[in-house]
């Protein structure tokens, strides 16, 4: 398979709601083989469907322990075809993110501290995990993806919004 060109924000298939997968087929390996290529290439902690060009409910994630983040509890290796999100509890916390159809720039964004997701892994194995921290807000921030949803549209407050050069002292370091 192949690295693919990454959507930025703006391109209208990201503002799109992705449509739900019905076949776990050779076709869906495919999507998968490439958005794997290319979160790798561009060294991301996820990637969604859509950021390369395809409609589809199909999100991967992993966050190895890696000595950049060593306050991050490592991620496994994801798979999650359509994904639905249940927050337990009302609490959020602020962190900051970065996406790769967003590049160079950084945000301050709630999410909710733990939830449970479910869904099915690319030969239709179902997935049912409760999360907390950057696992939780991984999970949340590609779902957004499947809902036309990027992370700018979730900054409460503007100013915690900019280049990640201009930001370099407020950040506590995140993957993007
Ligand atoms: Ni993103």
């Amino acid at each position: 398979m192949a690295v693919q060109r990454v959507l930025k924000m703006g391109e209208p298939l990201l503002r799109q709601v992705a449509s739900p997968v019905t076949s776990f087929d050779a076709e869906l390996a495919a999507l998968v083989s490439d958005m794997d290529d290319t979160m790798r290439a561009l060294t991301g902690a996820g990637i969604a469907a859509p950021q390369i060009g395809v409609s589809a409910r199909v999100v991967i994630f992993e966050l190895k322990d890696n000595p950049r983040y060593p306050h991050l509890a490592p991620v496994p290796y994801t798979v999650l075809v359509n994904p639905v999100i249940t927050p337990l509890g009302e609490e959020q916390e602020e962190g900051w993110e970065g996406c790769l159809s967003v590049p160079g720039m950084r945000g301050l964004v709630p999410r909710f501290r733990r939830l449970r997701y479910r869904g099915f892994d690319a030969q239709r194995a179902p997935i049912d995990r409760t999360v907390e921290g950057f696992h939780a807000r991984v999970v949340q921030h590609e779902v957004d993806h499947l809902d036309g949803i990027l992370f700018p549209q979730r900054v409460r407050d503007l100013r915690n919004f900019g280049f990640e050069d201009a930001l370099i002292d407020q950040l506590t370091p995140m993957p993007d």
